[in-house]
């Protein structure tokens, strides 16, 4: 385990567990639908990979990456869209694939902003989800687990951009912790 890390909360089983069971979900609920796969850049990737490679229905794949505004931890609510997606979605399936939802702020703007687009249906699969920090009423169509109100790292999961690496979900030792980063 990392020196940083003060206890695995997922270890790679159930991770794997977890992707297993939504891609299950997905693949009978997108059967003989036109899917097409938004990736959030960039926590959702390690997931997405592993989702991905489960998803049997037909299928295409995009990314976006969102930031909010501002250098602040506390998210403003405002978003910024630092990537877009190339594909055209009118009338496809579109699935949002995302590591963790937190406030709701990202998902809930990029869902509306790709809304615009006409798409036959937009839904969210989120790997987790902490509903007790949710701002905006946004609502995952599948989540592998909920967790309370932790910081997480690992498996695409970053803190200042590092630990994405790890092939588990830690919670970081507090002396690792800055909540002003
Ligand atoms: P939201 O807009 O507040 O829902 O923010 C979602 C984004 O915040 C996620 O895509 C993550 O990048 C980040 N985030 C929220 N909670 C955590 C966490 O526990 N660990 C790592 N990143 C997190
Ligand atoms: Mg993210």
């Amino acid at each position: 385990m990392h020196s940083d890390i003060e206890r695995i909360l997922y270890n790679e089983k159930e991770l794997a567990d977890l992707t297993d069971r939504l891609a299950n979900k997905i693949n009978a609920d997108y059967e003989n639908k036109q899917l097409v796969v938004v990736g959030i850049l960039k926590g959702s990737i390690v997931f997405l990979a592993d989702l991905f490679r489960k998803i049997t229905v037909d299928c295409t794949l995009d990314f976006m990456e969102a930031s909010s505004y501002g250098s602040s931890a506390v998210s403003s609510g405002e978003v910024k869209i630092l990537k877009d997606i190339s594909t055209d979605i009118k009338n496809k399936d579109v699935l949002i694939v995302e590591d963790i939802l937190d406030t709701g702020n990202t998902l809930s703007y990029i869902k509306k902003y790709l809304g615009t687009f006409s798409p036959s249906s937009v839904k969210i699969c989120t790997l987790f989800d902490k509903p007790c920090r949710r701002q905006k009423p946004v609502t995952p169509d599948y989540y592998g687990a909920a967790i309370e109100d932790l910081f997480i790292v690992g498996y695409g999961l970053d803190y200042a951009e590092k630990y994405r690496n790890l092939p588990y979900v830690g919670v970081l030792k507090p002396e690792t912790y800055h909540l002003t980063v």
